[in-house]
């Protein structure tokens, strides 16, 4: 598997981020302990420090802070996704009820702040000023993002730009801090900062249109996610859009009925309306599309292990069922 290929040519540096994301989930408030270890315990694909571990590789870093940012990208993330799952109502991730749904909205709010601002501590501790911008403009995009999201909720006239800002906001914007940073630590100057910044962005945009994809055709056991947690929101994902726009005036009427009112009643007529117009073909394309252009923007650093990692990873992406 793509993924476990990576995994391996960063075994070591990833067995130091273990380390230090144990250390550093450390609080003298149990509750916080136990929620946090509950989370970070229950696995996930760790891709953004994966992310970060391959950029510092490829810019040739050699000092030890990248294992630190490793650990932070996964704490700002991991926040997230605790504060996401209260918002979006879930009850399944990581093949593992959430935090919400075992502690409560309150707890799962409460220790998501600790994990924002532990990551805080901890990039502070970098003492690097570069780190820090790159960090706090992304976490501050990265609430936009959902607060966007929030809006567009319920709502069908949403386009498919509006979408894409969305998801390049609470998603894409992490994947491209995680790139940038390895390429800050490892010294490589501006032009490869930004190409590894437009890798991240378009890697990002592309991981979460296969999300998207995989709200209505994922597998449980794969994704560790429930499926429809999209369509009981009544959140406008591409392939909701491009099956309004491409269905006929009944399935058109029948999405948009979806959207504005939430649930899962017409959970079975919406996914043969996406089935019967090949939205889900659409959205995977637009991510390879994303991905083409991430490879594009790397596509002149000189070779190495690292590099091709980066390049696997996109494939990964795009191919992946979790
Ligand atoms: C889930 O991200 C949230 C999205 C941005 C789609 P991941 O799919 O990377 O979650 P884990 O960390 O592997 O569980
Ligand atoms: C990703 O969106 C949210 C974050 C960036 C935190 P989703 O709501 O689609 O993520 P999942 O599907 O719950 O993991
Ligand atoms: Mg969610
Ligand atoms: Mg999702």
């Amino acid at each position: 598997m793509a993924l476990e290929l990576v995994r391996e040519t960063i075994h070591a540096d990833m067995q130091a981020v273990d380390g230090v994301i144990r250390a550093r989930l450390h609080s003298e408030v149990a509750l916080i302990r136990q929620i946090s270890e509950y989370i970070i315990n229950s696995g996930g694909k760790r891709l953004r420090p994966v992310l970060v571990l391959l950029s510092s590789g490829v810019f040739g870093y050699q000092g030890v802070w990248h294992h630190e940012l490793a650990a932070v990208v996964e704490f700002i993330h991991t926040a997230t996704l605790l504060h996401d799952d209260v918002v979006d109502e879930s009850s399944l991730r990581r093949g593992n009820a959430t935090a919400n749904a075992l502690f409560g909205n309150a707890a799962s709010v409460l220790v998501g702040d600790f994990l924002y601002s532990r990551a805080f501590q901890m990039m502070v501790g970098v003492n690097n000023m570069r780190v820090m911008e790159v960090l706090s403009e992304a976490t501050n995009v990265i609430a936009e993002g959902e607060v966007l999201q929030l809006l567009n909720c319920n709502d069908a006239d949403i386009d498919e730009e509006s979408y894409l800002k969305v998801i390049r906001y609470k998603t894409a914007k992490l994947f491209e801090a995680a790139a940038r940073l390895g390429a800050i630590l490892g010294g490589s100057g501006e032009s490869d900062e930004a190409a590894m910044a437009e890798y991240g962005m378009r890697l990002g945009t592309a991981f979460q249109l296969i999300d998207d994809v995989l709200d209505y055709s994922g597998d449980h056991n794969e994704t560790g996610k429930n499926v429809g947690d999209d369509l009981a929101e009544g959140k406008p994902t591409l392939p909701l859009l491009y099956a309004m726009k491409h269905g006929t005036p009944e399935q058109a009427a029948l999405i948009r009925g979806a959207i504005e009112n939430g649930g899962l009643e017409e959970f079975g007529p919406v996914l043969a309306a996406i089935g019967e117009t090949g939205a889900l073909e659409y959205t995977r394309q637009q991510a390879q599309k994303e991905i083409d252009a991430a490879c594009a923007a790397i596509s002149h650093l000189p070779h190495s292990k690292h590099k091709d990692s980066l390049l696997e990873l996109a494939t990964f992406s795009v191919a992946r069922s979790y």
